[in-house]
């Protein structure tokens, strides 16, 4: 899959002489005053992912995004639009809410009872003739905060002058338009406390050359061989490695073993017994695969295939957000990843798993990708600590918890004075590159 490069602005992922080659130091992972500038210079200025528009459904419901010692609200207006305000009363700070949850005539303040609008405006208080300055009702509001939506997403940025959402996140809009990407179901939602800097979630994220070697898994199932992917990155420093949903020809099962690409071959009617050799059956299986998914998605549900190109119907595109978000978008899902830092210790984050779902007529259950079979349905929320992995049993010996178990230990050999920079491979270009993009942003380059 080494065809031409599709949007214009596409660079190369593998290609290192794209880089300035900024080294990438430890200090960058633990220190305070790392994190206190990427405060400043990144986090005050990107767009934020609140939550999902299905939690919204209703006039009046909210969602709450902490993020550091900073929190939003979200909240669902009368005209079904929406509008985000920081968590914070306009009479003496006290926070307005904690979980998500309908504001049935308001958003009213714990401590003194002064009432907020769905629109941030105050519209009730007590004793409002004992202001000598002036009754604040309608007069007053709350700060709004820039928000907006994508993919299903609610997102906001606390940056006024940030550019409009589109386009801090193109080219991806344009690039995954063919997915119906609001019609998907979450679930699984869980939010896991890491003893590791966010930052690892990108670099991970942004290469598959660690594969093979910590998901042992993935390659009879994705293609893991980087000739055979494709590996994209854009200006604004978001990027994505495409690989084919096929066996890699260098990793086979041992004979006898059931083989997850027959299993695959055979829910869409294909025989994998058909083909003369292993070979024939990962190259021309893959493709009939795509002519059979284009054959039969309607009269089987697969309603989400309509509009999706040869590659999406049987490939995996796995993508990255910058600076912290990362989406997999599989034929059948979508896997939301996330990594936000801890309000006081730079070697702590927490990691959101979503594992979404696209509805097919029939269903009741799906496979999530990463916390194996669950209902169809919108998942509750759980958060728990990783605990050296106890704490989340659920996910125990999928392709994320793996990463989170080595991620422990990566924050280990930053913090100590042997390690100076990486040493990549070309096919890990996009981790200098995120990088180089994040330098940018705290040194006054974007
Ligand atoms: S701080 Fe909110 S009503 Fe006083
Ligand atoms: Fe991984």
């Amino acid at each position: 899959m080494s065809e031409p490069l599709r949007h214009p602005d596409t660079m190369s992922g593998r290609d290192p002489s794209l880089l300035r080659g900024d080294v990438i130091d430890g200090e960058r992972y633990y220190s305070p005053e790392f994190a206190q500038r990427e405060w400043e210079h990144l986090w005050k200025r990107i767009w934020h992912v609140a939550g999902r528009t299905a939690e919204l459904p209703e006039p009046g419901d909210y969602i709450v995004h902490d993020f550091l010692h900073e929190s939003v609200i979200v909240i669902r207006q009368d005209d079904g639009g929406l509008k985000a305000f920081y968590n914070s009363c306009g009479h003496r700070g006290m926070r307005l809410a904690w979980d998500a949850s309908h504001a049935a005539d308001g958003l009213h303040c714990p401590y003194h009872g002064w009432v907020w609008g769905r629109d941030g405006v105050l519209k009730d208080l007590p004793d409002p003739d004992d202001f000598p300055q002036g009754n604040p009702c309608g007069e007053l509001s709350l700060v709004e905060v820039r928000c907006d939506t994508w993919g299903g997403f609610v997102w906001y940025t606390m940056d006024p002058k940030a550019p409009a959402l589109l386009d801090y996140l193109d080219p991806m809009p344009g690039v995954y338009a063919n997915y119906p990407l609001d019609t998907c179901v979450r679930v699984f939602w869980m939010k896991v406390n890491l003893n590791t800097n966010w930052k690892f979630a990108t670099d991970n994220f942004s290469e598959s050359y660690h594969t093979r070697t910590a998901h042992p898994q993935v390659p009879p199932w994705i293609d893991q061989d980087y000739w055979s992917s494709r590996h994209e990155m854009w200006p604004n420093g978001h990027g994505r490695t495409v690989q084919p949903m096929r066996p890699s020809l260098r990793d086979r099962l041992p004979e006898g073993e059931p083989h997850p690409f027959d299993a695959l071959l055979r829910a869409w009617d294909i025989d994998p017994d058909s083909y003369p050799d292993f070979e024939t059956k990962a190259m021309q299986g893959w493709l009939d695969l795509k002519a059979q998914k284009r054959r039969l998605w309607k009269e089987r549900g697969y309603v989400h295939y309509e509009h999706m190109d040869d590659e999406q119907l049987t490939d995996s595109p796995h993508t990255v957000i910058f600076p912290n978000v990362t989406i997999s978008f599989l034929p059948d899902n979508i896997i939301f990843f996330r990594t936000e830092p801890h309000p006081d210790d730079p070697s702590k984050c927490t990691f959101d798993l979503w594992c979404m779902a696209f509805p097919v007529e029939g269903q009741t259950e799906v496979e999530s990708i990463m916390a194996d079979v669950q209902p169809l349905a919108e998942a509750e929320f759980q958060h728990r600590a990783f605990d050296g992995g106890r704490g989340v049993p659920e996910i125990a010996g999928q392709i994320v918890y793996q990463d989170m178990l080595l991620a422990e230990g990566q924050q280990r050999g930053w913090r100590s004075q042997g390690y100076r920079d990486c040493y990549l491979a070309g096919q890990e270009s996009r981790v200098r590159y995120f990088h180089e993009v994040l330098n940018d942003y705290l040194e006054g380059r974007r």
